[in-house]
């Protein structure tokens, strides 16, 4: 073993050179107590979840109820993703673009690594470092990545390895000269000589996420939650990997990927992209409803997509994780039993209440509230108190943390390094008001032009105000790691060449299952009601579904969609298709706004389809 390796405790499988001297590099400008190589192994799951346990970090939930699972509360302060300290920092502002948060990579790197009062120096003393090797994408294929994250979070590690494919055999991929994204994260809160540790740790003040694309690197510091410390996830599936997806002619992209197969045996791949805490993970595991005999849903992934154009002119999708951190509230046995099943054993849950017997509560999880729970932040929490208070039992972005293998209705294809063939894109935003349950694009443009103006009311996956409309483009406006109009004009691009190449493009479709009546409630029944849409798709897909052309695309009647098993009258029908045309002059208005944000290079076809829109419109 070489000295370097010594010092920084790798194991002896690790060969790579480039790896073991980074370590040792990072190591001197963490300072960690000590450093830990991650195997992936069950016995190290085990062991670290038991530290965490001890630690007072984790709960182990009662076994006869929630076997091998565990329950983590955060620091308030660090309950969600945090989009105003997320930042791409490539070399030139303009290729970050107007939606992202941009500063000079130099800069940054005195901030956080180089400077006198650099966040990084002695981050982690008194801290573990933990070495994190992880693939994105089935081990050793050629569409994987492989990366490696430093942090100083045991629950992190765990986390990592329910998300991704983690441990000795990426090590093993990596071989003596593999390359890997080199990904630093640190909860930003280093421990004095005999300084207790809290639950919690983070940095309840000062935190940033930060990429620089140029050099495909990710550095996380302050924040422990979800998308901030998971870097496989959102900085490296999505922020770092866009960027590769434009130089080398692939999308990564926030979307869910599902199979579904018909009563005659015929199977279709549907991609979707809905904002965060809109649907996707619902709508990758829907269980179609009464009247459906013989339909099935079959999830691949619930989160994010990784889309490459094949030989034979079609699009493969592969999801590059390998589990799910998903919003707890909300998920029921009604409205997705595949997800309630999946969480049955095996689960790590974060910022979800605690009941006495042992066992998690989220708020809608079941009818009867329970009597008595101890809420997110260790409150006691009753009906009265709820009522009285506004309580939740669960943060509104708990979230749970389980492999994809616990899925009952996981793809036989989930792991084909091969994908599978992309027949259709949704894109879909939360909206009260304006946007139709479903409509088709007449072309592809159209389609681009759809996602692209998508607009969403925040939620709580981020932290900041909700509700709020925003343009959301391609549900990607928080993970896109450079400019959003190069962005567009690369779905542009693909579109063409595709379309060169004598392929069948994928239709495009935008949806709404969020529409709310004169009485503030959904109209649309949403959930596995859903399937009835998707079925409209697949008709129009074959050729066979209907539908009439309006100003924004092509829609269903009501005769147009199957409604068996279901009792949902025209009226309730028309409340949730009906174009209504002050609403749409004013979200045109909207896309205006956006489209003068991003007008440095913004594709011509975006304002020229807007123009035969509101021409449409006007007629
Ligand atoms: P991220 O993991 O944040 O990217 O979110 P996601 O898009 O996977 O969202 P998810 O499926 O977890 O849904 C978020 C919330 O929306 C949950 O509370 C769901 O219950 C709710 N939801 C999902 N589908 C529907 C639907 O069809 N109708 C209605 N009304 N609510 C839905
Ligand atoms: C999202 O916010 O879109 C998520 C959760 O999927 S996180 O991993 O925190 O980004
Ligand atoms: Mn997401």
């Amino acid at each position: 073993m070489s000295t370097t390796a010594a010092q920084v405790n790798a194991p002896a499988y690790v060969k790579n050179t480039k790896l073991i001297a980074w370590v040792a590099e990072m190591a001197a400008l963490l300072q960690p107590k000590d450093i830990v190589w991650c195997d992936g192994s069950t016995e190290e799951y085990d062991r670290l979840c038991a530290q965490l346990v001890a630690a007072g970090s984790f709960k182990k939930l009662n076994p006869e109820l929630r076997p091998n699972s565990y329950l983590a509360w955060t620091h308030p302060s660090d309950v969600a993703r945090v989009e105003d300290r997320t930042y791409i920092c490539s070399e030139r502002k303009e290729d970050a673009g107007p939606t992202n948060n941009w500063c000079d990579p130099a800069e940054m790197r005195a901030k956080l690594q180089t400077g006198e009062q650099a966040l990084f120096k002695g981050a982690m003393k008194g801290r573990t470092l933990y070495v994190v090797p992880f693939s994105m994408g089935p081990l050793g294929s050629n569409i994987a990545h492989i990366g490696v994250e430093l942090s100083d979070s045991a629950y992190v590690a765990v986390n990592m390895k329910l998300m991704t494919r983690m441990g000795r055999g990426v090590i093993d991929v990596l071989g003596t000269d593999g390359e890997f994204v080199p990904c630093v994260h640190t909860v930003g809160a280093p421990l004095a000589e005999g300084q207790q540790d809290v639950a919690w740790p983070c940095n309840p003040d000062t935190k940033y996420i930060v990429h620089y694309p140029s050099t495909r690197e990710i550095w996380s510091y302050g924040s422990g939650y979800g998308g901030n410390a998971l870097l496989g996830k959102k900085c490296f599936a999505l922020r770092i990997a866009s960027t590769m997806g434009r130089e080398q002619g692939w999308l990564a992209e926030h979307m869910l990927l599902l199979g579904v197969t018909n009563p005659e045996g015929q199977k279709y791949h549907v991609a979707a992209a809905f904002p965060s805490a809109c649907g996707k993970t619902n709508f990758s595991m829907l269980i179609p409803p009464e009247g459906y005999k013989g339909w099935k849903v079959t999830t691949i992934g619930d989160d994010i997509a990784w889309i490459k154009p094949a030989a034979d002119g079609k699009l493969y999708a592969i999801n590059p994780e390998a589990g799910y951190f998903g919003v707890a509230p909300g998920t029921n046995t009604l409205t997705n039993f595949n997800c309630m099943k999946s969480l049955d054993r095996d689960v790590i849950f974060t910022n979800v209440a605690l009941t006495d017997d042992g066992d998690v509560w989220w708020e809608s999880m079941t009818d009867e509230l329970p009597a008595h729970l101890v809420d997110w932040q260790g409150k006691d929490w009753t009906p009265q108190i709820a009522k009285e208070t506004g309580a939740k039992a669960a943060h509104p972005n708990a979230r749970f943390t389980v492999a994809a293998t616990n899925n009952p209705a996981l793809d036989p294809e989930w792991d084909n390094p091969a994908g599978v063939p992309i027949d259709a894109f949704i894109f879909g935003g939360r909206r009260s008001t304006t946007v139709p349950l479903v409509t088709e694009a007449r072309d592809w443009t159209e389609g681009v032009y759809m996602a692209a103006t998508m607009g969403s009311e925040t939620t709580a996956a981020a932290f900041g105000a909700q509700g709020v409309v925003r343009r959301d483009p391609f549900a990607m406006l928080p993970f896109m790691g450079y400019n959003m109009s190069d962005y567009f004009q690369h779905w542009l691009n693909l579109g063409s060449k595709l379309a060169a190449s004598g392929a069948q493009l994928p239709k495009i479709y935008c949806v709404n299952w969020f529409r709310k009546g004169a009485d503030g409630k959904f109209v649309w029944p949403g959930y596995s009601e859903n399937m009835r849409v998707l079925e409209w798709m697949l008709g129009r897909l074959q050729g066979k579904a209907h539908g009439v052309e309006n100003a924004f695309g092509v829609s269903p009647t009501y005769a147009d969609i199957n409604w068996n098993g279901l009792n949902f009258t025209q009226e309730q029908f028309q409340s949730v298709i009906g174009i209504d045309k002050a609403s749409w002059e004013q979200e045109l208005k909207l896309h205006d706004e956006l489209f003068t944000q991003l007008s440095h290079k913004l594709p011509a076809e975006m304002p020229a389809t807007k123009a035969k829109l509101a021409q449409r419109l006007a007629a």
